[in-house]
């Protein structure tokens, strides 16, 4: 349920790596989903569109290569793993945006049902492997 002024998607403890940098990127992603979510109970649903896929897109390039960096700088041993899983991302991102442009409505939906999921399984599980790694090294 959309209220106006109510973030529809929450930060929460299960989202908090305990990486600053990396945390804050994460927070990002909310505030896309929100911003969205606002966007389009104003009634912009194409401007809306326009800036959640233009924004994503940007996103994942950025923060991915980051996070990326990161897991090599620490010598993370599932780096090749994990980066195959931000490609698959990617590639889903592009596709969805494709669709969209090309005038298939239900692409946006998907997208953000695809954003929506990163979140709650890949931050929460899949980022959080290089935190544990972290941890058992004593770094963090
Ligand atoms: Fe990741």
């Amino acid at each position: 349920m959309v209220k106006h002024g109510i973030s529809v998607v929450q930060w929460g403890p299960e989202l908090e790596l305990g990486i600053p940098e990396i945390d804050e990127q994460h927070r990002r992603l909310v505030e896309m989903l929100n911003e969205f979510y606002r966007e389009l109970e104003e009634g912009h649903k194409h401007e809306a569109a326009r800036r959640f896929f233009e924004e994503l897109e940007q996103y994942v390039n950025e923060h991915f290569t980051y996070e990326e960096a990161f897991m090599r700088k620490i010598g993370f041993p599932e780096l090749e793993r994990h980066r195959k899983t931000h490609e698959l991302f990617k590639k889903l991102v592009k596709e969805e945006l494709k669709r969209y442009e090309s005038g298939d409505e239900k692409a946006l939906r998907e997208a953000v049902a695809l954003a929506l999921s990163w979140l709650y399984t890949h931050i929460t599980r899949t980022d959080r492997k290089y935190a544990e790694y972290l941890k058992e090294k004593g770094l963090l």
